[in-house]
């Protein structure tokens, strides 16, 4: 998101894994007795937050994860297909692990994800460090497909595993005074090498308006592709709120807090003509340097092996779900 000059898809496709092959090890993944592990462990599970007593739903990253699928977010229902393992794993952002959309994959193995803890404070009822394990409960975790659009204007299609934020939310129990929802990845630069230079303000924050982290397409995701969340993805826990650029799904988050007042955000500190708070996915309000009415479908090659180009939907294509949230509100002031 900074200016620099990388080609955008450097991957080549002959280094990406097939479809079938990927397939092929999950399936061998599962015969193993991986899969379904989550569910399987359902029954055995307390009452989760506030009972620290009980067990680990949360097999090893890598392993196998699954959830109930959400029939109004799968692949059919939405029309598209998928963005390969292998691509959504290895072209990312999260600065944290380098600036490179390939460094977060090869800085993977810095970021320990177990054990995590998670603070949770301001507005609310239910404040304290929860480990993770309290905070999201294995039968809640919903497998949804989602459009994922960048504001680089790229895109993807994402298989998440995750929580609805809105149960997580409600079970902390907020008070009348909070309306926003401020978050905070982790900061240590021992595990995210990349927090050694100064290209952000570190922690990375991000926050949410209260009725948008409340509204139903807001996900805690924990996994994705039918794993465990991938390090480079954000894990344990990251944000995936699909009608705003990719930016506002913040990742690895250690705070969750409940504020009166709207809450600074990484991108918006940084560059604020560029990144409003809001940052809804808008193909009719440009970025001041680039277009938004398009976006390269990462994945998707034509003939000439550079990714295609589709018209960029507003809200992403959620506007049925989400437009409403906006109502009466100028979307070029607030973008
Ligand atoms: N969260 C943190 N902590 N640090 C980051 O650099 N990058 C954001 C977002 N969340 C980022 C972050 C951006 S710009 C994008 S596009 C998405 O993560 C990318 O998510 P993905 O790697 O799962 O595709």
């Amino acid at each position: 998101m900074i200016i620099r000059h990388r080609p955008l898809h450097p991957i080549r496709s002959s280094e990406i894994t097939p479809k079938s092959v990927f397939d092929n090890r999950r399936a061998i993944l599962r015969a193993m007795g991986f899969g379904g592990m989550a569910m399987a462990m359902a029954p055995l599970l307390g009452a989760g937050l506030g009972n620290p007593a009980q067990a680990a739903w949360r097999p090893e990253t890598g392993k196998a994860l699954s959830g109930t699928v959400n029939p109004k977010y799968t692949a059919k229902a939405l029309g598209v297909e998928p963005t390969a393992y292998d691509l959504v794993t290895t072209y990312n952002n999260f600065y944290e692990l380098g600036t490179g959309k390939g460094d977060p994959h090869e800085n993977a193995g810095f970021l320990k994800p177990t054990p995590w803890s998670i603070k949770v404070e301001g507005a609310v009822e239910k404040p304290g460090t929860y480990d993770i394990d309290d905070l999201i409960k294995a039968e809640d975790i919903e497998d949804r497909v989602y459009r994922f659009r960048c504001v680089e204007a790229w895109s993807m299609v994402i298989p998440w595993l995750g929580v609805p934020l809105s149960k997580v939310i409600s079970r902390l129990k907020p008070t009348s005074k909070a309306k926003y929802v401020y978050f905070e990845t982790l900061f240590d630069p021992n595990q995210m090498p990349g927090q050694n230079r100064q290209v952000l303000e570190w922690p990375y924050k991000e926050g949410l308006r209260m009725d948008e982290a409340m509204n139903p397409l807001s996900l805690l995701a924990v996994g994705l592709h039918g794993e465990v969340l991938p390090n480079q993805n954000g894990a344990p826990l990251r944000l995936v709120v699909p009608w705003k650029y990719g930016f506002k799904s913040i990742k690895s988050i250690v705070l969750i807090r409940f504020t009166e007042k709207q809450p600074p955000t990484s991108w918006n500190e940084a560059n604020g003509r560029e990144y409003g708070f809001y940052s809804n996915v808008n193909p009719n309000v440009s970025h001041p340097r680039w277009s938004q009415a398009a976006e390269k479908v990462i994945g998707q090659n034509n003939l000439f092996g550079l990714p295609i180009k589709q018209p960029t939907l507003m809200f992403n294509g959620y506007e049925e779900e989400v437009a409403d949230l906006y109502a009466g509100m100028n979307l070029r002031t607030f973008y």
